[in-house]
């Protein structure tokens, strides 16, 4: 593999282009504006220089990293990618339109990711010229830090495009956990549950924000509390992954919590817009409730 095309440069297109270029390849980042995708790349530069200052890679690999990534305004410049990386917004309809898309300017070989935290692999297949070369894999958020990527081949993925797959990701340094394409697939099907549950314990006033996430911290020894966690991931991909999961396994146990709902709605999604569960306008995060 030489190059690979980035499709959607939000925090995990960020992450994951980073990634990439980090360790040697070529990438092609994209978003639905050129102008994001130059945002995004300059964030790359941000982060990449805080690595430096920390002493954690020398100026000439930044530079050479930052170098291997290209901002392009369309898919059409990815016609030669060994591989396209999809890690746009978790809604089916925008997906479906950016592999539709890509499907017409790609390779024949070119192997087609999702990113996709929750919707099914082998549905996404279908929006694809050649279901064999279609895979999920999914990176964990930051993701220059998490050591984990999960395969998830389709009903009809080939079995040497999963094997390609699972070396690519070793490669950029991770380790595999290979799924099934089932709903959530491992880790999400885990996890949402416990961030949702956090959202109704909350709802039901059963403790406060910070002893919910403080609960967690210290009784579970978890990195984040929930709902900071819930914050981190975003609330909007929250909410679309309980969605998803919710309806395609209609088992009430994933049914979103009104609250999340709630703050998606008032636009309160998280880091990503300064406030979710906490408020990030000051110097430390504040609870909103
Ligand atoms: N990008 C790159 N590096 C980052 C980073 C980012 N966004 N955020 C933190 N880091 C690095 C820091 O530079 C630091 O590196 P060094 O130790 O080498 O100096 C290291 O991570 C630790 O960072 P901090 O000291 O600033 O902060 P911390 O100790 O609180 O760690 C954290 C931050 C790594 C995010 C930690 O809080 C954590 O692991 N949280 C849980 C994250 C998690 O669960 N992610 C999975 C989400 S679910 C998912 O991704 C799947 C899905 O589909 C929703
Ligand atoms: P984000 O909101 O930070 O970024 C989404 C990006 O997609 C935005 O930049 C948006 O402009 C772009 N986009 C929207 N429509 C597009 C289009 N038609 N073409 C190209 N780009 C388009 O979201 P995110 O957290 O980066 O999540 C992206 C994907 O990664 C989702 O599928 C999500 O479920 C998955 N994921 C998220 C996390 C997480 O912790 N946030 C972890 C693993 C996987």
């Amino acid at each position: 593999m030489q190059t690979i095309g980035v499709i959607g440069a939000g925090q995990m297109g960020s992450g994951i282009a980073q990634t990439i270029a980090q360790n040697g390849l070529k990438v092609l980042l994209t978003d639905r504006d050129l102008a994001i995708a130059e945002q995004s790349r300059a964030g790359i530069e941000r982060a990449l220089g805080k690595l430096v200052a920390k002493s954690k890679i020398e100026v000439a690999d930044a530079e050479a990293a930052l170098a291997r990534i290209e901002a392009v305004g369309d898919v059409g410049p990815m016609a030669d990618a060994d591989m396209i990386i999809e890690a746009a917004t978790e809604k089916e309809e925008i997906k479906q339109a950016i592999f539709e898309n890509a499907g017409k300017v790609l390779s024949q070989d070119a192997i087609m990711a999702s990113n996709t935290s929750s919707i099914p692999i082998t549905r996404m297949a279908n929006w694809t010229p050649d279901a064999g070369r279609f895979i999920g894999l999914h990176f964990f958020n930051p993701v220059p830090v998490m050591g984990l990527i999960e395969v998830i081949p389709g009903l009809a993925t080939d079995k040497a495009v999963t094997d390609r797959t699972i070396a690519f990701a070793k490669r950029l340094g991770k380790e595999v956990v290979l799924s099934q394409d089932e709903p959530g697939f491992v880790v999400n099907r885990i996890l949402l549950p416990m961030i949702n549950e956090a959202v109704f314990v909350l709802g039901q006033s059963t403790a406060s924000m910070e002893d919910i996430d403080l609960g967690c911290r210290l009784g579970l020894n978890h990195p984040m509390g929930p709902l900071q966690l819930a914050d981190f991931v975003g609330l909007d991909t929250c909410l679309d992954i309980l969605r998803v999961i919710y309806r395609t396994t209609r088992d009430s146990k994933y049914r979103p919590a009104p609250l999340l709902v709630k703050y998606v709605e008032a636009g309160w999604l998280g880091r990503k817009t300064g406030r979710g569960f906490y408020d990030y306008s000051g110097d430390a995060p504040v609870p909103t409730r």
